[in-house]
């Protein structure tokens, strides 16, 4: 057993009880319940936001569905989906901050693509929201040019209408961020950020909404905004994340509802020609 596993298995172990359900294990009674079902749009009622291009090339360079070919990564983003979706039916949840260890674990990957493989289900509606607010990154992956996002809508600077863009894809809408801001933890906690999150919550159709948030070692933002959502989605870097910060998180973790573990970069395969 690699030292990752046998720390996840730590960190599954000390969660709590709807933790020990994560995505790494095949017990998970949320799973087995049925999945209430999403009542019906009429799509003539759905906001449209402000349109914007994503830029192929960048999706495709940043590896971005859909624009992602290799076959084990879009069977990885599948599964991802189906387990997620369905313990947030189970549980009537609606959203999620994508969390890791360190920088550079693939946090803010797993959050686009977790968000665009579970927008391709026509009956689920999505947010994708850049909350790492002192690096913000998901404009650039997309390869999309804004005029405003986030931070200038937490500094008073524009309104949700500004904020909210559909980057042509179907029941995906982003909020991204240009305007890097110090002291993200207040900004996090302030009123004007919970202002947003209402206005997110009370859309209609509901939609889930995915947090791309910074790593939960490197400042208090994490702890900050973590009991605002329903869960949290670590992402964890095979050869990348060490044991030590593993090991903190996990004492973090303790106190927060950890959804799943996303084993980034894995290098197993599985080359049968069926799965
Ligand atoms: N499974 C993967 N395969 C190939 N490249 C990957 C993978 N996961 C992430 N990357 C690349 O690693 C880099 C870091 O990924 P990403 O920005 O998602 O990490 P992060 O955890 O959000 O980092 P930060 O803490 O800086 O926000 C990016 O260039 C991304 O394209
Ligand atoms: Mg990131």
């Amino acid at each position: 057993m690699s030292l990752i596993e046998t720390a996840i298995k730590k960190i599954q172990a000390s969660a709590n009880a709807q933790a020990q359900t994560s995505l790494a294990t095949n017990n998970a009674p949320a799973a087995r319940k049925a999945a209430p079902k999403f009542e019906p749009v009429d799509p003539t009622k759905i906001r449209q936001f402000r349109r914007v291009s994503a830029d192929a090339e960048a999706m495709e360079r940043n590896c971005i569905l859909p624009q992602v070919t290799d076959q084990a990564a879009l069977r990885g983003y599948k599964i991802l989906r189906t387990r997620i979706g369905q313990r947030l039916a189970a549980n009537n949840w609606r959203s999620i901050a994508v969390t890791g260890t360190e920088s550079g674990q693939g946090k803010t990957l797993t959050a686009i693509n977790l968000s665009i493989a579970l927008a391709q289900d026509p009956n689920t509606y999505v947010f994708l929201v850049d909350l790492d607010l002192q690096r913000p990154q998901i404009a650039s992956y997309f390869g999309m040019k804004v005029e405003r996002g986030l931070g200038d809508y937490l500094v008073g600077e524009a309104e949700l209408d500004d904020i909210v863009y559909n980057p042509s894809i179907e029941r995906l809408a982003v909020v991204p961020n240009t305007r890097v801001l110090e002291h993200s933890s207040d900004f996090l906690a302030s009123p004007r950020m919970m202002e947003l999150e209402s206005s997110l919550n009370a859309e209609s159709p509901k939609r889930i909404i995915i947090y791309d948030m910074p790593p939960l070692l490197l400042s208090d933002d994490v702890l900050t905004f973590a009991p605002r959502v329903d869960g949290l989605l670590m992402v964890i870097s095979e050869g990348h994340t060490a044991r030590a910060s593993l090991e903190r998180s996990k004492e973090l973790l303790a106190e927060m509802n950890l959804i799943g573990v996303v084993l980034n970069r894995s290098s197993e395969h599985n080359d049968s020609p069926y799965y």
